[in-house]
C-alpha cells in the first residue's frame, strides 16, 4: 500500500487507487456487455453496473474495463486445481458510447491470503488474521488517461477495518442494493432478482 500511496496520487475526484494483488491474469476473456462472466462459479447473483468518466465529468466511450473476483467460498480461478484452464469469474468489457457498462456474475466473499509461510509467521507474530474482506478488483483503462487499478469493497463484508494487506479507503466501500427481475436502475434488464453493485468510475487525466 506505501507502494500504492506514492505511485498514485491522482487529483480531486478521481477515483482511488489501490492494490492490484497477485490474482490478475493477462488476456482476460472478453465480454459483450450484459453477460454472465461467472464461469460456472459459486455464489449468488450479481449485477454490476458502472459508468467511466473523466474528472471533467464527460462519458469515456470505449473504455477497457477489466475485472477479477473471487467466488463465495473466497477463491479465484486461478487457485482451482484445473488452474486456468477454465477462465471464471474475470474478463473485459468496454462501455458504451454513454460510458457506461454491465456484467453479471456472483457475489464474491472474502478470503485468506496464503499463510503457510514467512508471511504467516509474520501475522502470528502481529496476532493479525490473514484476511482480506469481500472485493471486485478493476483495472480501467482509456486513451489520455491513467489507468485505474483498484477494488469495490462490499460494504456488508467482515474484515473492512482489519484488512490483512491494509488495502481498503472508505470511497472504496460500496454497498449492495437490490435488483428485481426486469428492468435496472440503469436500464438494462436482468432475468432475475438478485444484488446490484452499482460505481461510476472517474479516470485522472495523464498526467505530464
Ligand atoms: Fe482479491
Amino acid at each position: 500500500m506505501l507502494v500504492d500511496a506514492i505511485n498514485h496520487r491522482f487529483p480531486g475526484h478521481a477515483t482511488q487507487t489501490t492494490v492490484l494483488g497477485p490474482f490478475h491474469v493477462a488476456s482476460a476473456p472478453e465480454f459483450a456487455l450484459g453477460d454472465d462472466i461467472s464461469g460456472g462459479m459459486t455464489g449468488a447473483p450479481l449485477l454490476v453496473e458502472g459508468k467511466v468518466g473523466g474528472i471533467d465529468g464527460r462519458p469515456i466511450a470505449g473504455a477497457v474495463v477489466e475485472f477479477w473476483h473471487a467466488d463465495a467460498e473466497g477463491f479465484y480461478d486461478v487457485q482451482s486445481e484445473t488452474g486456468l484452464a477454465k477462465p471464471a469469474g474475470r474478463g473485459v468489457v468496454r462501455t458504451d458510447p454513454d460510458g457506461a457498462f454491465w456484467f453479471r456474475t456472483v457475489i464474491p466473499a472474502a478470503y485468506p491470503i496464503p499463510d503457510d509461510g514467512p508471511v504467516g509467521d509474520m501475522l502470528k507474530a502481529q496476532a493479525r488474521h490473514p484476511y482480506r474482506p469481500a472485493h471486485v478488483h478493476f483495472m480501467i483503462s482509456a486513451p489520455g488517461c491513467e489507468t485505474l487499478v483498484t477494488h469495490l469493497f462490499l460494504a456488508d463484508s467482515e474484515y473492512l477495518d482489519s484488512d490483512v494487506v491494509f488495502g481498503v479507503k472508505d470511497a472504496l466501500i460500496c454497498g449492495l442494493q437490490t435488483q428485481n427481475a426486469g428492468l435496472t436502475a440503469r436500464g438494462n434488464r436482468v432475468a432475475r432478482d438478485m444484488a446490484a453493485l452499482r460505481y461510476d468510475f472517474v479516470l485522472a487525466n495523464v498526467s505530464k
